[in-house]
């Protein structure tokens, strides 16, 4: 295992988690990333905890071993089915001096301030509704808020496919605002809770009736991350500062080099991987 690396590892099934990243880097641009979409095997949305699980702990192992003292898990799908058991079963018994973290907490910790009417809804994947992550998390902090979720499973897709301002995307993203709107009608707060909705927001804002937030996740997982290195000392000091960002992807090198330019608005270097 590479021990001197000290970088800080983002992983995401695919591209989706480049938004966190993107973000992540402005907020704390001096640290060196290393930044895994397991592309190969995207999407995770409609997969089974088990094998969610799975690749995520793949995936995180594999960033240790490429010098990470710190991973994000950059995707809701793998926050949602597989940190809770990597965080409590395998970390004791891997290396307690590493840290996993997730994006569902960040997230929901700022949405008691951004709800008026305590009325939230939740966009995700299959998976992550399915896993009532956010609702447990929503309720852990803030009971009195009333959470409705939408699975919204060809998102994904038409993001990753390029084919989300077209009027097939913009029919998916209408039936599923106006699904989870009909719900709660007094949803006032829209939480993106999935890295690769964010592309959306644009299509989403077409059909939201005026008055209602829509909540992209990226700046409070950012800004979580710097003050949870502020409040860790112990894990700051091991990390390495020299702006450096690595990007690995389970699939074709070019396939990504297109996709990351789309999501990061520049060129990257990507370098191929297996995991298992
Ligand atoms: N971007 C991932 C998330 O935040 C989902 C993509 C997928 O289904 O693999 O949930």
């Amino acid at each position: 295992m590479n021990t001197s690396g000290g970088a800080i590892g983002i992983f995401d099934s695919g591209y989706g988690g480049l938004t966190i990243f993107n973000k992540i880097k402005q907020v704390l641009p001096l640290y060196n990333y290393v930044y895994m979409g397991d592309n190969a095997r995207a999407p995770y949305g409609s997969r089974s905890f088990e094998l969610v699980y799975r690749f995520t702990r793949q995936a995180v192992l594999r960033l240790f071993d490429e010098g990470c003292r710190l991973v994000i898990l950059g995707c809701n799908t793998a926050s949602a089915k597989a940190l809770r058991t990597i965080q409590q079963r395998d970390l004791p018994m891997f290396d307690m001096t590493r840290r996993v973290l997730g994006v569902i907490r960040p997230t929901v910790e700022g949405i008691d301030a951004i709800s008026r009417s305590k009325h939230v809804g939740v966009l995700g994947t299959a998976g992550t509704i399915s896993s009532e992550s956010y609702t447990i998390e929503i309720s852990n902090l803030f009971p009195h808020i009333h959470v409705t979720g939408e699975a919204c499973p060809m998102w994904v897709p038409l993001v990753e496919n390029n084919e989300f301002d077209t009027p097939g995307g913009d029919y998916f993203v209408k039936k599923h605002i106006d699904s989870i709107m009909a719900k709660d009608r007094q949803i006032d707060t829209l939480i993106l809770g999935c890295t690769h909705y964010p592309l959306l927001i644009r299509q989403i804002k077409r059909h939201l009736t005026s008055g209602v937030n829509l909540f992209s996740q990226e700046e409070c997982v950012a800004m979580s991350l710097k003050d949870y290195l502020k409040r860790h000392p112990e894990i700051e000091k091991r990390l390495e500062k020299q702006s450096l960002s690595r990007f690995l992807t389970t699939e074709s090198v070019d396939k990504f080099t297109e996709a990351a330019s789309f999501f990061l608005g520049c060129n990257v270097a990507a370098e191929q991987i297996t995991l298992e």
